[in-house]
């Protein structure tokens, strides 16, 4: 493994994920969604941005993501269309980013004899947890058409494998989080409204509960992943094995802020009822078992971080967002 595509490489993970790759010497080359303002997204600032390639495309259009593929052997492939709300608006959107895209990415790579591809799923696939912790044989429950769509791409993966000996690997995040996430998700949601004006933060429902991993150690998961020759074909979970729920993360992160502000429950933040997910709990004695990972950075030293880079990147962030 030398030269690697980083498909949605300019988004939260990506990035990460592109620079970490950079700095153990890989050939990165980034592949995302084609702008013309030749917009870099969260690689735009990087102190990388000269060692790592950019190619802009789309993973929806089959002639440039095999172009992509130019003297690659290795895909990490993490772009998606990810906002569960927006899902409920454009089911079809998501159909043809996930499902079809990722059909691109892994027929490409057939066509160029790739020698290793690592999909990205989620833990939205088991849908709400029906035993914890939740290991891979945890049944898939798609509970939003994103998980559908992510549900639909990871088993086209597995018959790609099954079918015609591709090494493919699928890894399965639990929620991350970190620098650079959009408000969109939950953590920057809470951060970002406790350093503003309002008296109160709006967030949906804080009952549910996850599991948070620090970006970077995702990072080092996929890195450990695509060295693990007996993974093959296999499904791997990401995860700490620790909950939280989110009205016992909205408190931790007053704490650590010392600013304390009521908590208004928004309807429009709220998922329907049965597409709610309210436990997501992982079990990763898999990775480890096979791969020697251990999620390294703690909450309290992963919020930090995440409470600097959103204290210096006020800007980026835009109220009136749902968070997941
Ligand atoms: N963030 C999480 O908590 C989390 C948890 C589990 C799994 N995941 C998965 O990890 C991956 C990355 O998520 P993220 O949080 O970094 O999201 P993100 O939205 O920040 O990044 C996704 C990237 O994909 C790119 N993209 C979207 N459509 C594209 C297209 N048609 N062609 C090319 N590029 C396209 C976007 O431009 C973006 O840069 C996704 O596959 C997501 O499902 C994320």
């Amino acid at each position: 493994m030398k030269n690697i595509l980083v498909t949605g490489g300019m988004g939260f993970i990506g990035s990460h994920l592109a620079e970490f790759l950079t700095k153990k010497n890989y050939n990165v080359t980034v592949f995302d969604r084609y702008n013309s303002n030749n917009n870099w997204g969260n690689l735009e600032n990087s102190k990388y941005r000269k060692n790592i390639k950019i190619i802009m495309g789309d993973i929806r259009d089959y002639d440039s993501t095999l172009k992509s593929l130019k003297n690659i052997d290795t895909i990490f492939h993490l772009a998606a269309l990810i906002g569960i709300p927006y899902s409920y608006v454009s089911p079809l959107a998501y159909i043809k980013t996930n499902i079809e895209g990722t059909y691109n990415i892994l027929e490409a790579a057939k066509e160029k004899n790739i020698s290793q591809t690592i999909i990205t799923s989620t833990s939205e696939t088991y849908g709400s947890a029906i035993k914890t912790p939740m290991d891979e044989n945890h049944p898939l429950n798609a509970q939003s058409p994103y998980a559908a769509s992510k549900i639909a791409a990871d088993q086209i993966a597995m018959s790609y494998y099954r079918s015609f000996g591709q090494n493919i690997k699928i890894i399965r995040p639990f929620n991350t989080y970190g620098p650079r996430q959009s408000s969109r998700a939950v953590i920057p949601t809470i951060i970002s409204q406790l350093l503003n004006k309002n008296k109160f933060i709006k967030l949906g429902n804080t009952k549910p509960s996850r599991d948070y991993t620090y970006v970077e150690d995702l990072c080092e998961a996929y890195l450990k992943l695509s060295k693990a020759k007996k993974l093959t074909g296999h499904v791997v979970n990401v995860g700490t094995n620790k909950e939280i729920s989110i009205k016992d993360l909205s408190i931790l992160i007053m704490k650590k802020l010392n600013i304390y502000k009521k908590i208004k429950i928004s309807p429009e933040r709220k998922r329907v009822k049965l597409s709610e997910v309210n436990r997501l709990l992982c079990s990763n004695k898999k990775i480890i078992k096979e791969t020697g990972w251990v999620p390294k950075t703690n909450m309290q030293e992963g919020l930090n971080k995440t409470i600097n880079w959103l204290r210096n990147n006020k800007n980026n962030f835009k109220e009136n967002i749902y968070n997941i």
